[in-house]
């Protein structure tokens, strides 16, 4: 019987291990949802993803996470799309997203990390630091990518933190509905008056309005409750196993290689390997068939051990890139660069501003959002 819940915030469901020394193509019955086929090693994961006839098409109604279209309320989106739609799109946007482009972004990154430090230190010594620096610094690094206008920056984040952190589920519609009309506005002014920004860049290469509307969204949601998800467990965890801050604070050159042994051993995105067999396909010796439902479990892949030695050791001075966190293949994350740096400032600066920053409940206290995106509600410490 398939589960994706974890009730280890540091580990992946011990079924789901268990399948990939036993079983790493498996079919399993996923309660109410009929049934599910697995694939769990790392250099299946990657076979699987850059195969295309796994597909992401949501429209497709036999896919896992079909969304019935509704023009009104839905634009397409690259990460629901196929070739050679999805091919077209991702092509005009890449070159907006290239290391040297984003490097360049770090001092208004650095200039937001500070700035919400500066907030939290002024608020008083304790607090939640998911909603006081984990959920506004990437929202203001995306606002800041769209070009959003100062002025409408908390009303920008005040929508996202609401559709990414908690709430009910009519909020969440309500911000979601709010957050979708803004970026609609947005893409008319840009079809009336055309900027230096990645909207109107969009429109001039030969996007439509809506599908212009698709990537504004989808770069919000995208890359705003993952990141912050990624921040809160990577200072959770420093706070949790000082020995890891220790090793930071000795040698704050090792930043960028824990943010990548943290994303690899998080793998916070848990539905991002979901895909629709679109014809019989043989991975690992087992043949799926088609019209099957297929999960590539990337929290689990980042644990192979024939990949990562020690696999459930955090160990900063292993060299984790290879891993799958960020996805694999044509649908790989367009944001990862933005991600990796936000999370290399955010860290250093902690270390650097905030000395006694400390949790003030135990990790086994937290509570975690499950499927979806990996993370805890609520961060509570003190400083
Ligand atoms: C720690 C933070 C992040 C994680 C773990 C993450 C993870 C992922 C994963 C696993 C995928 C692949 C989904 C699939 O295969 O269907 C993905 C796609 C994507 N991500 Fe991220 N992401 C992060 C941050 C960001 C940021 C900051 C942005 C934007 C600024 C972003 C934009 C996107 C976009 C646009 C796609 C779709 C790409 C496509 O379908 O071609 N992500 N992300």
């Amino acid at each position: 019987m398939f589960s994706s819940e974890r009730t280890d915030p540091y580990s992946p469901p011990i079924e789901h291990l268990q399948l990939q020394a036993e079983s790493p193509v498996a079919r399993l019955d996923w309660p109410g949802r009929g049934e599910i086929w697995t694939v769990t090693k790392h250099e299946d994961v990657r076979t699987m993803l850059v195969d295309t006839r796994f597909s992401s098409d949501r429209e497709d109604p036999r896919h896992p996470a079909h969304v019935a279209y509704n023009p009104a309320t839905h634009h397409g989106q690259l990460i629901e799309m196929d070739p050679p739609v999805h091919t077209t799109l991702r092509g005009r946007i890449m070159n907006e997203f290239t290391v040297k482009r984003i490097a360049a972004m770090r001092p208004k990154i650095e200039q937001v990390v500070t700035e919400a430090i500066d907030a939290m230190l002024a608020s008083g010594n304790e607090g939640d630091l998911v909603a006081l620096l984990a959920l506004p610094v990437p929202s203001l690094v995306i606002s800041d990518l769209l070009k959003v206008p100062d002025e409408d920056h908390v009303f920008f984040q005040e929508h996202s933190a609401k559709f990414s952190g908690e709430g009910t589920q009519e909020e969440r519609i309500a911000a979601i509905t709010a957050i979708r009309s803004y970026i609609a506005g947005m893409v008319d002014e840009r079809i009336a008056t055309p900027g230096d920004d990645i909207l109107s860049r969009q429109l001039a290469a030969g996007s439509t309005r809506e599908e212009v509307i698709g990537l504004g969204f989808l770069l919000l949601i995208a890359g705003h409750e993952t990141t912050a998800n990624q921040i809160a467990l990577s200072i959770m965890t420093l706070l949790d196993k000082p020995e890891l801050m220790q090793q930071l604070r000795d040698d704050i050159s090792l930043v960028p290689n824990a943010v990548e042994e943290l994303l690899r051993y998080f793998t916070i995105a848990e539905s991002g390997g979901l895909r629709l067999a679109l014809a019989d396909i043989e991975v690992h010796g087992v043949t799926i068939p088609e019209g099957a439902t297929v999960w590539a479990l990337e929290n689990t892949a980042n644990r192979d051990p024939d990949v990562f030695p020690d696999p459930h050791k955090i160990d900063f001075t292993r060299g984790a890139r290879n891993h799958v966190a960020f996805g694999f293949g044509p649908h790989q994350c367009l944001g990862q660069n933005v991600a990796r740096l936000e999370l290399v400032v955010v860290l250093e600066e902690v270390i650097k501003r905030l000395p006694d920053l400390r949790l003030t409940v135990p990790v086994s206290e937290l509570t975690f959002k499950n499927m979806g995106n990996f993370g805890p509600h609520k961060l509570p410490v003190a400083w």
